[in-house]
């Protein structure tokens, strides 16, 4: 007896390279997907036969008639195991595996803080990728959602790392700042550190401070105390509020001279004086149930449940049931029963006294000329029962 061919074919999946980042649509400007190529090799075998061997299903064929001379494939008698050469086909296929570009993160590809030209304002590292959470770490000096300020109040300068030396004065302080005192009344020098005896005569107004004057150093005047600003006969209270500090989507809320709260609106998070985007599908997936459903994002804070495929009917809180295939779109023969074995896969068998692959079910023979043999009063009655026997009832 000829021995069949094998005709399970060993993979041996090799990794070879990730390729080529596409950028893809223009609404998907986010999407870097890679190009991942897998390549396999069909079991080794008789050359003469070889070219009929096909590449696992999704794998094309990269060699041509035979395949690749060189490998050995055994073949074993009752007695001996005989080896020869023989050939073998390479496949290829590749895959698309969903990336963010550089700067965006998450299952939808969400700017980093700082926006993805300069993540994290360039003063730290982004949890950037498709799996990412989009937070920064900042560098030593450095704080905020996006890294966007100092650490600590009292430093100033792009690095945050000069120290501000104002003794009885106010620093201007931070990554914009350069660091100048500004005087309490009555002191005066780089540091504030020197005091004016002469500011009693002065009797300065309200919100306002002795000091030297910027025209004449030899003169006296008075000029707005720290937050406050004015002429020095008038001041009133700095309101950062009027001065756009917060992110475009921040509530800003005054809380005194000088002072105030920056608070992120409805849909985003961040410091205030940087927000980001909320997206709710990246958080418990925006309760929707993972086993029947997806989560849509559909801009800050919201998001919407949708049925996975061959899902229907989403219900809240409950998720969508699985399509009835067999019901719908039934597959089968009519001869068959169909059944649901997982989402979107049927399984047909025939029916009883039928047989087939489910597709298609023939009439049982014996069954049928067994029926007719018995069948009382029947034409066939009783002399049936060689035919019976020859098919092996
Ligand atoms: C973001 O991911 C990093 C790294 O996995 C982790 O250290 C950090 O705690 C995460 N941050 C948040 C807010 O989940
Ligand atoms: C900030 O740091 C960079 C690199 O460390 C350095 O080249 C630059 O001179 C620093 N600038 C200031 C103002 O300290
Ligand atoms: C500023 O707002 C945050 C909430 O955004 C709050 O936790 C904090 O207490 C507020 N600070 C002041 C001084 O009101």
């Amino acid at each position: 007896m000829r021995k069949q061919l094998p005709l399970a074919i060993l993979l041996s999946f090799v990794m070879t390279n990730a390729i080529s980042l596409l950028e893809s649509t223009q609404q998907e400007r986010q999407r870097c997907d890679e190009d991942t190529v897998f390549t396999t090799k069909t079991k080794c075998g008789a050359c003469s036969v070889n070219y009929k061997i096909r590449c696992p299903e999704g794998y094309s064929k990269m060699t041509k008639g035979s395949g690749k001379r060189g490998c050995r494939y055994q073949y074993e008698t009752h007695s001996l195991t005989l080896s020869f050469n023989g050939c073998q086909h390479t496949c290829m296929r590749t895959l698309k595996q969903p990336q963010c570009c550089s700067g965006y993160w998450g299952q939808d590809c969400l700017e980093c803080p700082g926006g993805p030209l300069s993540p994290c304002s360039n003063r730290g590292h982004c949890f950037q990728g498709i799996w990412g959470n989009g937070t920064c770490t900042c560098q030593k000096a450095f704080a905020g959602t996006a890294c966007e300020k100092c650490a600590e109040d009292n430093v100033f300068g792009p690095n945050c790392t000069s120290v501000c030396s104002c003794i009885h004065g106010t620093c201007n302080n931070g990554l914009t700042g350069d660091g100048q005192c500004m005087c309490m009344s009555g002191y005066k020098g780089l540091h504030c550190d020197q005091p004016i005896p002469e500011c009693e005569a002065l009797q300065c107004p309200e919100n306002s401070r002795c000091s030297v004057s910027s025209v004449d150093k030899s003169q006296l005047e008075c000029k707005c105390l720290p937050n406050y600003e004015g002429d020095g006969k008038q001041c009133k209270p700095i309101n950062p509020c009027s001065k756009m500090v917060c992110d475009p989507h921040a509530d800003c809320l005054y809380l005194g001279p000088n002072h105030h709260n920056c608070t992120c609106q409805y849909g985003y998070e961040g410091d205030g004086q940087v927000c980001v985007p909320i997206n709710p599908c990246q958080k418990n997936f925006g309760n929707c149930p993972i086993s029947s459903t997806v989560c849509k994002y559909e801009g800050p804070g919201k998001s919407h449940c949708e049925c996975q495929e061959h899902f229907r009917n989403f219900v809240p809180g409950r998720g969508c049931s699985m399509k009835d295939i067999c019901a719908t779109n039934n597959p089968c023969h009519e001869n068959a029963v169909c059944t649901m074995t997982a989402p979107g896969q049927t399984l047909c068998k025939c029916q009883k006294g039928y047989a087939g692959d489910g597709f298609v079910c023939y009439g049982n023979i014996i069954d049928q000329i067994r029926e007719m043999n018995n069948e009382p009063g029947g034409y066939w009655q009783g002399n049936l029962i060689s035919a019976i026997e020859l098919f092996g009832g």
